[in-house]
């Protein structure tokens, strides 16, 4: 992996034989885009990829000259990355190149969440400073690569380095243009409780994207953005993913432009977005990721899964087993006490669950979603020894305990909001509109920071906690800073995101033991920014299998399986009232951080076995599904759709774990064959099924198999009529591939 700067050409290569980023200092000063996508050969000149010698746009305006970081007004008519107005109001720019630096490592993004490395032999970074003259603006843009990464980092720092102050309107981490339109867009769309369903649309002329305004990136569209060639799949052909490290308001958009280029944009939203800066002030914006791949969109999962499990997530836990756990809230909600609680926990225990995590409801006075946000005291009559005393007695258990908090929100019925009405987000003289009945803080207010702070290590001080789930229940409205002057007001959302940052840096400096998990309303805000903080999400509060098996799809495309928390409930469920099997639910919710959301006092005893069974069955294999390399099979989203399948395959390549799944049944069923990927052609696999026993699918595949033949041909998932006849809907089969030296194994 090196960056080349050839003089002569004017040329930068970032390289590492897997993907290549070409950028050229065209004739007018201004930083061209010429190539990111395959590997090239180093120690060559492209300047042919790009347009003939450009010296600005006189008589060829509009043209489709690819830019590395385009701004309006000067004969580019497509979407910009940088709007600026100056001292006098005008908006264009011309950025031309001022000089360069290329250094080992990549620096930190701080106080934004970034990607890293640990040794900076792991990765390159390139800095252009580009400037414009007229207004005195001067803008970092920033490239790494990394070794053994199909990717490029990249990220902009906008400085008003002249004598006049600047007004920023638009400030993209990306903007990056290729050369032709024949894509198709595949995004990560849904609404609460339904994140995360995969889109896909054929790009036309225009802009066409993905974006999120209230406050935190959504559960209506993820900050993640695939380009697909029509033919294109799963394991074969080109794809771009786009990835933004970050958790509030956002752009992903693509634009086909007239002459059937696409120019990508990744960053904040910026009709919600424009920051203020002095002279010599500085904006640094998100970090965007830009993947290639030529091996489909698990190429892509791959190269974002590594990425964020190893070098976005970060602290005690990244490479920590993350344990089994039992919530109380499908099973109680705000109902419960000390005792009710510890004889739930004793229960799971007995199951072999590792941790117990105490719900909303253990502090103030809420009995309902009516009051106390914000009041972090434990509430004694539930809970008469405090949050240590069950701590400990859970503890004794042999079981870890976790607490769930909601630091941002504020009930107005709470002593806080009483002691501080200004410190929920409103604008004077307008009415606050409530959801949930709670308000949400601003913590664009470093005081409001400081409190919770203070609070909340007081909190998980008082007792042995290991785990956190920090919930996030509504979003902005009315969005306002009041102590922000009406010119920053634009500033608002971005100060707001940055103070949730700054929460979760000091909770997680000061408790580096502690797991963190974030929810908003589950996945209401998973996304590579929180990841940076807490790496495991808790995906959806769906629940049911049937849904879970499209969320966690979708979610799959971008984030790996150690961020995905997943969860057993009871039936009907609560969502959807649908009742599947049990072995169907564990069967979904084991591709991620398995754990369970019910009352275990309520299983029967032969539910009771098959739960204790399905505990074990995890911790075995707990290594290939929290570390797993995942490969999606069968979509929900496309073909049959009633039929879904996926697999994991163990980090050292000696265990795969299949899991096959039938949404509504069939009658006279046609033949299915499941073929696999990932696998050792030359090994010898031998095939076992979950749940064990004689169902003849699993019978009909258990034995020693080769990769090739897994692969090539596939497991048999045939059934005949009277079979088909018994199964009825939603049944799940796990297929285990334990390699082994011979065949007779
Ligand atoms: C929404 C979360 O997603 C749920 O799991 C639960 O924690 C509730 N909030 C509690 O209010």
């Amino acid at each position: 992996m090196t960056i080349e700067w050839r003089a002569d050409d004017r040329q930068f290569h970032l390289h590492n034989g897997l993907v290549s980023l070409v950028l050229r200092v065209y004739e007018d000063g201004s930083l061209g885009h010429l190539h990111l996508g395959g590997a090239l050969p180093p120690g060559r000149a492209y300047r042919q990829l790009g347009p003939d010698p450009f010296d600005g746009f006189s008589n060829r305006v509009g043209d489709p000259i690819p830019f590395a970081y385009p701004t309006p007004g000067i004969g580019d008519f497509r979407v910009p990355a940088l709007v600026a107005a100056g001292a006098d109001g005008a908006t264009a720019l011309s950025l031309r190149y001022h000089d360069h630096r290329i250094s080992a490592g990549k620096p930190s993004l701080d106080p934004l969440p970034s990607t890293y490395v640990e040794a900076d032999a792991e990765a390159e970074t390139l800095e252009v400073t580009l400037a414009d003259g007229q207004t005195g603006l001067q803008v970092d843009v920033r490239f790494t690569i990394f070794e053994g990464r199909p990717l490029i980092a990249r990220s902009a720092t906008i400085r008003a380095a002249g004598t006049q102050s600047v007004d920023l309107r638009t400030a993209m981490s990306l903007a990056m243009d290729l050369p032709d339109a024949d894509w198709v867009m595949v995004g990560l769309a849904g609404a609460w409780a339904r994140e995360t369903h995969v889109v896909e649309r054929a790009v036309v002329p225009g802009r066409q994207s993905a974006t999120s305004i209230r406050g935190a990136s959504g559960a209506q569209h993820n900050p993640f953005l695939a380009l697909r060639r029509p033919t294109t799949d799963e394991a074969r052909g080109e794809a771009y993913a786009f990835s933004l490290v970050y958790s509030g308001n956002f752009l992903a958009e693509a634009e086909v432009g007239a002459f059937g280029t696409t120019r990508v944009r990744l960053g904040i939203e910026p009709e919600t977005f424009s920051w203020h800066l002095d002279p010599g002030a500085a904006f640094t914006t998100p970090e965007a990721i830009v993947v290639y791949s030529d091996t489909g969109l698990g190429g892509l999962s791959d190269a974002l899964h590594g990425l964020f499990r190893d070098r976005l997530a970060r602290g005690t836990w990244r490479d920590r087993p993350r344990p089994i756990l039992i919530n109380n809230w499908e099973a109680t909600y705000f109902d419960f006490d000390a005792d009710r609680l510890v004889e739930m926990a004793a229960s799971a225990r007995a199951l072999g669950v590792e941790l117990f995590v105490l719900d909303d409801g253990w502090f103030g006075a809420r009995d309902g979603d009516t009051t106390s946000l914000g009041d972090w005291v434990v509430d004694r009559r539930k809970l008469p020894d405090g949050l240590e005393g069950v701590a400990r007695r859970i503890m004794a258990l042999g079981m870890g305990f976790g607490l769930w908090i909601e630091p941002e929100m504020v009930s107005p019925d709470s002593h806080l909001y009483r002691a501080h009405p200004d410190w929920a987000i409103g604008i004077p003289g307008r009415a606050r509109t409530e959801t949930r009945q709670q308000l949400v803080l601003d913590m664009g207010r470093p005081e409001v920071v400081d409190h919770l702070a203070d609070v909340l290590i007081d909190v998980l001080a008082s007792a042995p906690i290991s785990y956190v789930k920090w919930d996030m229940n509504r979003n902005i409205t009315e969005p306002y800073g009041l102590e922000l002057p009406p010119e920053r007001q634009g500033e608002f959302f971005h100060r707001y995101i940055l103070g949730v940052y700054e929460l979760y840096r000091r909770l997680t400096t000061r408790f580096p033991e502690i797991l963190f998990e974030s929810c908003a309303s589950g996945g209401g805000r998973l996304d590579p920014g929180m990841l940076a903080f807490a790496p495991q999400a808790w995906t959806s509060d769906d629940t049911d299998a049937i849904e879970r098996l499209r969320i966690q799809w979708g979610t799959s495309l971008a984030y790996p399986l150690s961020s995905m928390g997943a969860h057993v409930s009871a039936v009907p469920n609560h969502q959807t009232g649908r009742v599947t099997p049990l072995s169907t639910r564990a069967a979904v919710a084991y591709f991620g951080v398995f754990g369970y959301e019910l009352d275990p006092t309520a299983l029967t005893a032969a539910e009771r076995d098959e739960v204790a069974e399905q505990v074990a069955f995890y911790a075995r294999h707990r290594d290939v599904f929290q570390r797993g390399r995942f490969v999606r099979l069968e979509s929900p989203f496309s073909g049959d759709r009633d039929r879904v399948s996926w697999m994991a395959l163990a980090p050292d390549g000696a265990t795969a774990i299949v899991g096959v799944y039938r949404i509504l049944n069939r009658p006279t069923p046609e033949t299915h064959r499941v073929r696999l990927r990932g696998l050792d052609p030359e090994a010898v696999y031998r095939v076992s099924g979950w749940p064990a026993g004689d169902d003849p699918m699993v019978v009909a595949n258990t034995g020693p198999r080769t990769g090739a033949e897994l692969m090539a041909a596939g497991l048999r998932l045939d059934r005949d009529r009277h079979y088909a006849a018994t199964l009825g809907d939603f049944w799940a089969r796990l297929f285990v591939l334990e390699r082994v030296e011979t065949d007779e194994a």
